[in-house]
């Protein structure tokens, strides 16, 4: 759902469906359609101010590389270390973005102690590490991969220590991240299931289908999109997503690299997910072609010099001209309206996961008002809804080419609801008309720029806040 209260009349639009001026960065233009753009980063970057830049610039969403799995965060057992998982979260809120978890329950990069055990002993572990890893993580992170590359090429189940312990490993690790961080959006994460012929793609999709029909709490599929080591961009990849889809599911493109970046198969990558509404957002698995664990294939966005390559100018292109949008955030004034949107998998918070029929998604909003201009936007879009709330996120965007120094969003919240959380804003007040102020470290946003704050909403319903306006000293 979107509400803007202002909008620019002389802006330049690249597309006629979408609302504003194309966005000059990778996130400003996939944010114009309710998406992000992401990036992985480790913490070995902390100290490098020229890929900060970059990041700065162009994203919206990190992955850390390393320092969230499993043996980064519980080297041993029962002992968390969320030393370097917490630098890398906290650099990311601090310079507005949010955050993808990556991952909880992997055949690899397994703590020493979990290859020491075997059946209901790891199998309890691997639940204590991921009650332990979501207490710390609790409301703060957008998505999880709950697990990673469980299938096997063939579309069956890849034999591990975990699978070993029973063939409902997954659905457990499901289980326990729901009870344990309602909020979270919930992920199984692969490569190679790209293509909607494949095997292993097929054997994804039979266990999501199941998940579904058993009330096993699932709410998005990441694919990797390694169009690196021999793969490429297969020519029904938007079918596989509009497939998985279908589910009632969100599909994310969580570690994208193209061999040589073809500008090509990014256009076409980039594309697919815009033509596919319950396509979130993209990650590419490194910001300079240095980053990639397969630099030798310089399959990034940006050259080890930082500048951008040809590819980059394919996807700011194809992001700027999405077809659809997310649902439940910007409806498009004209053109084909998205396709019909698939019920919410989320439970409700309040009790354990059941197999509850999913609650329906918010319908979407009018189009934005166009108001008196105001120096800035405020762009409310649900991020997720459940039986006891909501998550929203408001996007602030500068309307000048001057920066602002700072900025206030009002909105009121619907009879009957709390505001329970607020991050990357301050608010006053949690009911009725409140007001979000920038944090310390978000006031300054450049001259057609935008920023962003998230809050969590408890109370009997998920009716969307109304009264939303923007205003900057
Ligand atoms: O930190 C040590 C360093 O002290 C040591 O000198 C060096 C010697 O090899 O190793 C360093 O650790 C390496 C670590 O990356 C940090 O660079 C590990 O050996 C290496 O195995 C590890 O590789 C990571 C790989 O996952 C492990 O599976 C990559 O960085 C990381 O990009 C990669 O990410 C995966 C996703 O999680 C899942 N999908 C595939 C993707 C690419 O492989």
């Amino acid at each position: 759902m979107v509400i803007a209260v202002s909008s620019v009349a002389m802006a330049t639009f690249a597309h006629a469906d979408l609302p504003g001026p194309a966005g000059t960065t990778l996130k400003a233009a996939a944010e114009r359609s309710g998406r992000y753009f992401g990036f992985a980063m480790g913490a070995d970057r902390l100290n490098d101010s020229g890929f900060q830049t970059i990041a700065r610039r162009e994203f919206d969403m990190l992955t850390a590389v390393n320092e969230m799995k499993p043996d980064a965060t519980e080297p041993s057992q029962g002992r968390f270390d969320f030393s370097r998982g917490d630098a890398l979260y906290n650099w990311a809120v601090q310079n507005g973005m949010r955050v993808r978890g990556h991952t909880l329950a992997w055949h690899a990069q397994q703590p020493s102690f979990w290859r020491n055990l075997s059946g209901s002993a790891l199998r309890s572990a691997m639940i204590s590490h991921i009650n332990g890893v979501l207490a710390h993580y609790k409301g703060k992170i957008f998505q999880w991969d709950v697990v990673n590359e469980a299938f096997e090429e063939n579309g069956s189940r890849r034999s591990s220590n975990l699978q070993a312990t029973g063939n409902d490993w997954i659905e457990a690790a499901f289980r326990a991240a729901r009870t344990a961080d309602p909020a979270a959006q919930l992920c199984y994460n692969d490569y190679n299931i790209e293509n909607w012929t494949y095997g292993k793609t097929q054997g994804v999709y039979r266990m999501i289908q199941d998940f579904k029909s058993r009330g096993v709490p699932i709410d998005c599929v990441g694919l990797q999109t390694h169009f690196t080591g021999g793969s490429s961009l297969p020519g029904n990849f938007q079918q596989t997503l509009s497939s998985f889809a279908a589910l009632g599911v969100d599909v994310v493109l969580t570690e994208v690299d193209v061999t040589n970046a073809s500008s090509s198969q990014y256009q076409g990558l980039t594309q697919a997910c815009m033509n596919v509404p319950r396509c979130l957002g993209i990650t590419t698995w490194g910001v300079r072609d240095s980053d990639s664990w397969r630099s030798n294939e310089s399959p990034l966005l940006f050259d080890s010099g930082s500048n951008k390559k040809a590819a980059y100018t394919s996807v700011l292109n194809a992001l700027n001209a999405a077809s659809t949008t997310v649902p439940g955030t910007t409806t498009p004034t004209s053109g084909t309206p998205p396709t019909s949107v698939p019920p919410s998998s989320r439970p409700p918070t309040s009790t354990p996961p059941t197999s509850t029929p999913p609650t329906s998604r918010p319908p979407t909003s009018a189009p934005p008002v166009t108001g008196q201009w105001s120096a800035c936007t405020a762009t409310f879009r649900m991020v997720n809804s459940w039986g006891g709330g909501y998550q929203g996120e408001v996007i602030v965007t500068n309307n000048g080419s001057a920066a602002l120094s700072g900025w206030t969003v009002r909105l009121t919240l619907a009879s009957g609801q709390t505001l329970a959380q607020v991050w990357n804003g301050v608010n006053t007040g949690t009911s009725g008309a409140i007001s979000v102020r920038n944090a310390s470290y978000n006031g300054t946003v450049g001259g057609n720029a935008a920023t962003n704050f998230g809050f969590l909403v408890n109370g009997s319903t998920n009716a969307a806040p109304g009264n939303i306006s923007c205003t900057s000293p």
